[in-house]
């Protein structure tokens, strides 16, 4: 964990909706966007997930920690419907969407980003976004979009692609193949297109992973205005804890599927078994650091 003692004081202080709440792994929240159940996958011999009981609090930032191979991809793709769990059931407010797909999923207002981005790069900017609205990747669904079921809808969907093609300062770009754009700013546009659906509830799998480090704060202040300016919930993986600890309300910490810890970031810096999750995983004091900046360069070689 960093040994930097401002870190804990500018984290933020806990919300009013989450005082109170213990600091202890599957502990209820007062207004949880998302309830997950029993959720267990493996795959072969390896248990990816094995959650007894997690809760995602409303309008706020949770951060989803944990060493490689904690699990964290693989709860976004059961709870996104991009794979199918062993067992275990989960509400999306209040509505259980365990057998959904996961185009249903993300147009009921619950949408994920991916830790590879996911452009389609033969279309253009503008065509992933507009695409987005129905919540489907292929580019045979293109046809989705001039279906009768769309087609009045159109013209709702290009103003709001627009808006957030300059939100996202893409609309210099937007006629351009998404195969053109830079690592950093296929993850503004994996964002953004997140964002086409009005979600509730929006999952980021390490948003900054090889971004530079002037378009990590772009990055990061989207992320805040989620919640600040729209009231969204969020739940944000991330391997570096000054980020973490920075903007997250909530902290979850996964380790070989499990949740471990839980709490606000200042309880989550202290703890021990999250401090052995990663060290048990790692050996290394330094090893969160490194970790990040071999996302890094991994997601530049992409
Ligand atoms: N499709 C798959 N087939 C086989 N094993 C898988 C598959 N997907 C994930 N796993 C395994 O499940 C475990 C959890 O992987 P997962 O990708 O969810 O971890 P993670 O917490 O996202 O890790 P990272 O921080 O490296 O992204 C790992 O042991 C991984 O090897
Ligand atoms: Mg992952």
């Amino acid at each position: 964990m960093s040994s930097d003692p401002n870190v804990a004081m500018s984290s933020r202080p806990v919300p009013a909706g989450l005082v109170g709440v213990a600091h202890e792994p599957g502990v209820g929240k007062p207004d949880p966007v998302l309830v997950v159940d029993g959720l267990r996958r493996s795959f072969g011999g390896v248990t990816a997930v094995d959650v007894a009981h997690l809760e995602i609090p409303r309008g706020l930032i949770t951060g989803l920690i944990g060493p490689n191979g904690a699990g964290k991809t693989t709860l976004f793709n059961l709870l996104t419907g991009f794979d199918t769990p062993d067992e275990g059931d989960w509400t999306f407010d209040g509505t259980s969407t365990a057998d959904w797909p996961a185009y249903r999923v993300a147009r009921a207002g619950m949408v994920r980003t991916f830790q590879l981005t996911k452009a389609l790069s033969r279309m253009t900017v503008l065509e992933n976004l507009m695409l987005g609205a129905t919540g489907q990747r292929g580019e045979r669904l293109l046809s989705a979009l001039v279906s009768p079921a769309w087609r009045g809808q159109e013209d709702a969907i290009r103003v709001r692609a627009e808006d957030l093609l300059v939100r996202f300062r893409l609309d210099h770009m937007r006629d351009q193949f998404a195969g053109t754009l830079s690592g950093g700013q296929r993850k503004l546009l994996e964002m953004a297109r997140a964002l086409m659906v009005e979600p509730t509830l929006v999952m980021l799998d390490e948003p900054m992973a090889g971004v530079n480090p002037a378009l990590t704060q772009s990055l990061l202040g989207h992320v805040k205005d989620l919640r600040d300016k729209e009231g969204r919930s969020v739940v944000f993986v991330e391997h570096d804890m000054d980020v973490v600890f920075e903007i997250s309300d909530w902290v979850v910490c996964l380790a070989q599927g499990k949740v471990i810890a839980e709490g606000p970031p200042s309880a989550i810096g202290a703890n021990q078994e999250v401090i052995d999750a990663y060290l048990g995983a790692t050996h290394d004091h330094s090893a969160l650091r490194r970790e990040r900046r071999r996302k890094r360069d991994e997601g530049s070689e992409a």
